[in-house]
């Protein structure tokens, strides 16, 4: 029987998963997507060519792999058509590569409309959504009022969504929208033509009939940990499961088919949108941290806040997820700074925890430990060894830490700039 690993963000998402996934992808058969949509930008970089992916798999560059939009995922099919002619691969070729379930949500224009009624509404509580109407389409999944990827195969499908729409447009009568409709709705529309041409199948059955033929499936988390919405800084989250039990439920697969679960962070921390980030740098140090490391967001293009290592957090992603394995990623932009910094507690009051509060408004701020830095450029270092000293102390002290070991360093965006560790 194969087995479904799952990589995924521990942090607020943009940890590198499209950059590692792509680079992992020729380990295995199959690459899955099992929760959110296009509120995902995941970057890959090869051959001197950049491609941010939204809704399709990372695995989509490498060749006869196959690539699944699983059940979990909300897709909007404007935003999947402009992504399709940016890949600059041949639909024909693509649809042979890439599945979709037909029990993935689709977004609606409406549901565009709603996210930014209800985000303006929410006055100083706005939760910096990216706006592509994520949380209006899991709302009516939850509250079964969804249309389905499955749907659009059917003859009365017009019918079917003009229900959806008219139900919304009742709902957007009770706010100001400048946004019209109709800018939405024709490329919509025209993602639905494509989408038609994709296999639209119940892949559940696909994906366990290839696990009991040995095939090998990595499952690509999109966000991260933090913004879970169980386990995240809750209300300033997504509204999906971000964590590995999401996998389960957003592919159809039983937990006794998963086997390891790798875990990303960013060698420091970075957040887009609001809610707390308790090692956030409001000074230049967070202004060199975002310029070295290029940190715009992917998807909205807006300024990613920043700042060190959040050790506590990183922890109970640990401990949430299961991670077996650690990977790091941007370490090559802590180079040149002298010191480096990581938050290992919280103070509140007089008092030091370690446990992340379930409020996320108490009063809390972190303790650091100070570590030694380094000055060489290590974006030409392909082994772990001939990394500097003070960077294999940082890593260490990570693994000792959360007891976990770290088996890929990243030192560059580049598929090929990705250092392996040990066996995992
Ligand atoms: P994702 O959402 O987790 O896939 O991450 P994003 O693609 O949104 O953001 C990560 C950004 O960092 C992208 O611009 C990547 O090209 C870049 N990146 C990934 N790994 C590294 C790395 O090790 N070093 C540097 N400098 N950039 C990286
Ligand atoms: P990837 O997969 C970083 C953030 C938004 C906002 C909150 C809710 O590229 O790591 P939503 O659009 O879901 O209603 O936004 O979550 N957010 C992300 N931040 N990376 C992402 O995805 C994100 N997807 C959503 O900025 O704060
Ligand atoms: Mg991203």
């Amino acid at each position: 029987m194969g087995e479904i690993d799952i990589l995924l963000g521990l942090q607020w998402g943009d940890e590198g998963k499209g950059k590692i996934v792509d680079a992992l992808t020729p380990e295995y058969d199959i690459i899955a997507r099992f929760q959110g949509g296009p509120n995902a930008g995941h970057t890959l970089l090869f051959e001197n060519k950049k491609y941010i992916l939204h809704t399709i798999p990372s695995g989509i560059f490498r060749k006869e792999k196959l690539n699944i939009i699983g059940n979990g995922l909300v897709i909007d099919p404007s935003i999947f058509l402009k992504e399709v002619r940016s890949l600059e691969i041949p639909v024909d070729e693509l649809v042979d590569k890439l599945i979709i379930s037909s029990r993935a949500h689709l977004i609606l224009p409406t549901h565009r409309l709603l996210d930014e009624a209800y985000e303006d509404a929410k006055g100083v509580m706005k939760i910096g959504s990216t706006l592509k109407g994520i949380g209006p389409a899991y709302t009516d999944k939850t509250s079964r009022s969804g249309l389905r990827t499955g749907e659009l195969l059917k003859d009365n499908f017009h019918e079917i969504y003009t229900i959806h729409r008219e139900r919304h447009l009742k709902i957007l009568q009770n706010y100001e929208i400048n946004t019209k409709i109709e800018e939405y709705e024709k490329e919509w529309f025209e993602g639905i033509e494509l989408l038609k041409k994709f296999r639209i199948i119940n892949t559940e059955y696909y994906i366990n009939k290839s696990l009991n033929e040995e095939k090998r499936i990595l499952a690509e988390g999109a966000q991260g940990t933090m913004l879970d919405i169980d386990f995240g800084s809750y209300p300033y989250v997504t509204s999906s499961n971000t964590i590995s039990a999401g996998a389960c439920s957003g592919m159809g697969v039983s937990p006794r088919k998963t086997g390891r679960i790798y875990g990303i962070f960013k060698a420091y921390c970075t957040r887009v949108g609001s809610g707390p980030f308790p090692t956030e740098l409001h000074n230049k140090t967070g202004q060199k941290l975002r310029d070295n490391g290029y940190e715009y967001g992917s998807t909205t293009g807006r300024p990613r806040r920043c700042g060190w290592l959040d050790m506590p957090a990183l922890k109970y992603s640990c401990m949430i997820n299961g991670v077996t394995s650690l990977f790091m990623t941007k370490a090559d932009v802590l180079t040149g700074f002298e010191k480096i910094k990581v938050c290992t507690a919280y103070k509140t009051g007089n008092s030091f925890v370690e446990e992340l509060p379930f409020d996320v408004n108490a009063d809390i701020e972190p303790v650091y430990i100070e570590m030694k830095g380094w000055s060489e450029d290590i974006t030409g270092i392909r082994e772990y060894d001939m990394l500097p000293a003070a960077l294999k102390e940082y890593v260490s002290f990570i693994e000792k830490e959360t007891g976990i070991p770290v088996n890929i360093v990243s030192v560059g965006p580049d598929r090929s700039e990705t250092i392996m560790k040990g066996k995992f």
